[in-house]
Parts: C-alpha cells; sequence; structure tokens
C-alpha cells in the first residue's frame, strides 16, 4: 500500500512539477484540506497517516513529542494548515517565520525546483500575514482542535525593521505568541531577508536571546527558546553561537537553515544555478553539509545543547544518519515536496522498522 501510494504521487508530481512551485503549495494544501474535512475521507487518511507507536515518542524540553518527525519552518507560515499536517502524520510543525507585521516577500517567482538534483531554491523573504493573524488562528485552533501535534513558532524581524532595532521584533512576535506556541525558534539565518544573518554575531544574537529569555522568566510558563543557525558559519561563529547557547541557557538549536552555497549540485549545472539567482538551497545537497554542522554542535557542546535535524532528510536512513549523529528530532521541507503527503508517515515506519 505505501508502495502503491509512493507511485501515484510520483504520477501526480510529474504533472504539478509544470506549474508554477509556489502555486502549486497553496493549490496542494487546498486540496489537501478538503480532503481532511471530508468525513471518511479525513478519518482514512488519519489512519493511514498517523504512525502511533510508544518507541517513536520523544520527550524534549518538557514536552511530549508523538513521533520524531517535525515538518520545518515556511511551509505553514501563516498557521493555515494545522489540521491537514496533523492528520499526514507530523509530531510537530513549526509556523512561520512569522514578523511583527504582514509583508510580501520578494518579487515573484521565488520559488524553484531542480528535481535531478532533488533541490529547491527559495528567496520568499518572509512572506508572512503577521504576528496577529497567526496568533488569531493558533487560538481558535487550540480551541477546536485536541491534536497532540507539537507547535513551534518560529520568530523573525520585518525587513523594514533596521538591525539594531531587531531585539524588539522578535521581543513583540514573543511575547504575543507566547501562551499559544509550545516552543519558539529564532530565527536569524535565513538568507532571504538582507543583514538578517549579521544577528547571528555574538553581541547581537545575545542583545535578542538575553531578553527573550528575560520575558520568558517573567511569565506564568516559561517557554523553551532554540535558535536556528545557517549551514554556512565559519566555525568560529560556530563556537560562539555553542558558548553563546550555554550563557544565554538556550534549550536547543535547529540545525540548520538553507544555504547560500550551489556546491554539490550535479547534475544541475552551475550555469542554470547562477541564472535562478540569489536565495537558499535546500533538500539533497544540504544533508551532509548540515549533518556536518550537527556533529560539530555536538561535539563543541559535548552533546549538552539539543538538537533539531533539518537539512536533506527525504527518507528514514536519512532521518537515522541525524538522529545517530545526536540530532533529538528531525524536520522536512524539501523531503515533503518530492515525497508526498506519506513523506512523515513512511520516516516513521521506516524507523520503526530498526528499533
Ligand atoms: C520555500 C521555503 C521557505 C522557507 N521558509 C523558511 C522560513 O520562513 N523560516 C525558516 O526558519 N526556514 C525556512 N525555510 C527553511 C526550512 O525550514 C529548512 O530548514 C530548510 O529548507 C532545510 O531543510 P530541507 O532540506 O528539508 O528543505 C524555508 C525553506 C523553503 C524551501
Amino acid at each position: 500500500m505505501p508502495y502503491l501510494c509512493g507511485i501515484m504521487y510520483k504520477l501526480l508530481r510529474s504533472a504539478l512539477f509544470r506549474f508554477d512551485a509556489e502555486n502549486v503549495h497553496h493549490w496542494a494544501m487546498s486540496a489537501l484540506g478538503m480532503a481532511v474535512r471530508t468525513p471518511l475521507v479525513g478519518a482514512v487518511m488519519a489512519h493511514r497517516f498517523s504512525i502511533r507507536d510508544k518507541s517513536l515518542e520523544r520527550t524534549l524540553f518538557g514536552l511530549r513529542f508523538p513521533n520524531p518527525v517535525g515538518l520545518g519552518a515556511g511551509f505553514d507560515k501563516n498557521a493555515r494548515y494545522l489540521k491537514e499536517l496533523s492528520v499526514l502524520g507530523f509530531g510537530s510543525v513549526e509556523i512561520g517565520t512569522i514578523t511583527p507585521r504582514p509583508q510580501d516577500g520578494n518579487e515573484k517567482p521565488r520559488l524553484f525546483r531542480l528535481p535531478a538534483d532533488r533541490a529547491l531554491i527559495n528567496r520568499m523573504g518572509f512572506n508572512n500575514e503577521g504576528v496577529e493573524a497567526a496568533a488569531r488562528r493558533l487560538a481558535t485552533w487550540k480551541d477546536k482542535n485536541a491534536s497532540d501535534m507539537i507547535i513551534g513558532g518560529n520568530i523573525g524581524k520585518n525587513k523594514s525593521t533596521p538591525n539594531e532595532d531587531a531585539w524588539r521584533d522578535y521581543d513583540s512576535c514573543f511575547r504575543r505568541l507566547h501562551d499559544l506556541a509550545d516552543f519558539f525558534v529564532v530565527n536569524v539565518s535565513s538568507p532571504n531577508t538582507p543583514g538578517l544573518r549579521a544577528l547571528q554575531e555574538k553581541d547581537a544574537l545575545s542583545r535578542i536571546l538575553s531578553n527573550l529569555q528575560e520575558i520568558n522568566a517573567g511569565m506564568p510558563k516559561r517557554k523553551p527558546l532554540l535558535l536556528k543557525i545557517a549551514p554556512d558559519l565559519t566555525e568560529g561563529q560556530l563556537e560562539d553561537i555553542v558558548a553563546l547557547a550555554g550563557e544565554v541557557k538556550l534549550d536547543g538549536l535547529v540545525a540548520t537553515n538553507t544555504t547560500i552555497s550551489r556546491e554539490g549540485l550535479s547534475p544541475t549545472s552551475a550555469a542554470h544555478a547562477a541564472s535562478i539567482g540569489a536565495g537558499g538551497l535546500s533538500g539533497a545537497p544540504l544533508r551532509k553539509a548540515s549533518t556536518d554542522i550537527l556533529r560539530r554542535i555536538i561535539s563543541l557542546s559535548e552533546g549538552q545543547i539539543p538538537v533539531i535535524a533539518s537539512g536533506g532528510i527525504f527518507t528514514a536512513d536519512d532521518a537515522r544518519e541525524k538522529l545517530e549523529a545526536g540530532a533529538s528530532l528531525v524536520q522536512i521541507w524539501t523531503g515533503f515536496v518530492y515525497e508526498g503527503p506519506s513523506a512523515a508517515a513512511n520516516i516513521c515506519r521506516g524507523l520503526l522498522k530498526n528499533t
């Protein structure tokens, strides 16, 4: 049965891949929305995709994840598809990146497929409806649903906010979503907001993170706070981040975001990649670089910093590679596009085979 679904998705995928990638994203999620809300269909899908097994459960920073396979940030930027994603069996979803004010993001087209390399290049630029819209949807979702899927809130800054004021943007998103999200991820690693990644430098980061931890300490219930990092950091920057994570008592790191490098692309030609222009590369060509960063974090922190691994995960073997390298949980994104709706369930099934 999973094999048949895989073949059917691959046939559908070859038709969908003829259209603009961002449009297909919206059509596919609308179709999925209709399917999960159709009583019998929704129930059959939930039964097929929700893989329940005690050995898949993980408890991390005080949260119980029903399985270790999450969906990375950027797929559900506005907390619109939580029902669909919970039916597809994700253990967690990172909504966002959310900024205080709504913004359109970069000019279209801004999402490109490299099928021969099982990769994507995107320069979305934090298109989102702003924190207020996300907060309202999240509140409604929590009221109306009893899902055990864990929700992470991935927060960022508006493009128009200068870097010296960036901490205020993180501050307002964190406060607004504090009692709605289960954990938070500070995103300073997207390549598509000019200057954002300069916030990965120790002093700038320290200001943002210390402020959020102060707010956290004053809340009735503190929420786990993580930082998402780029795969393009130098060894020195990585050492600084691991040291800072200890100083400000971060609960973990998400490693990694997309890369600005175009290494590892084959058979896609350098000329074709260059013709697409700027943006973050994700998917199979990112897998090794992001696992290398994961290993460095585990080694530098002597295994003391929990890591959620993101980058090039398509199959249970890819997930196992990250878990064996020391990750506590994994996230997929590009793998979901290429493998289809059963991606999370297939990874869970594959992980169960070797437990
Ligand atoms: C189209 C697209 C949009 C993304 N948007 C965000 C985002 O808003 N915030 C973020 O932290 N990461 C974002 N990401 C990065 C993913 O969450 C993930 O970390 C990265 O793609 C690597 O994983 P993958 O190889 O499984 O895709 C985006 C990725 C893609 C492909």
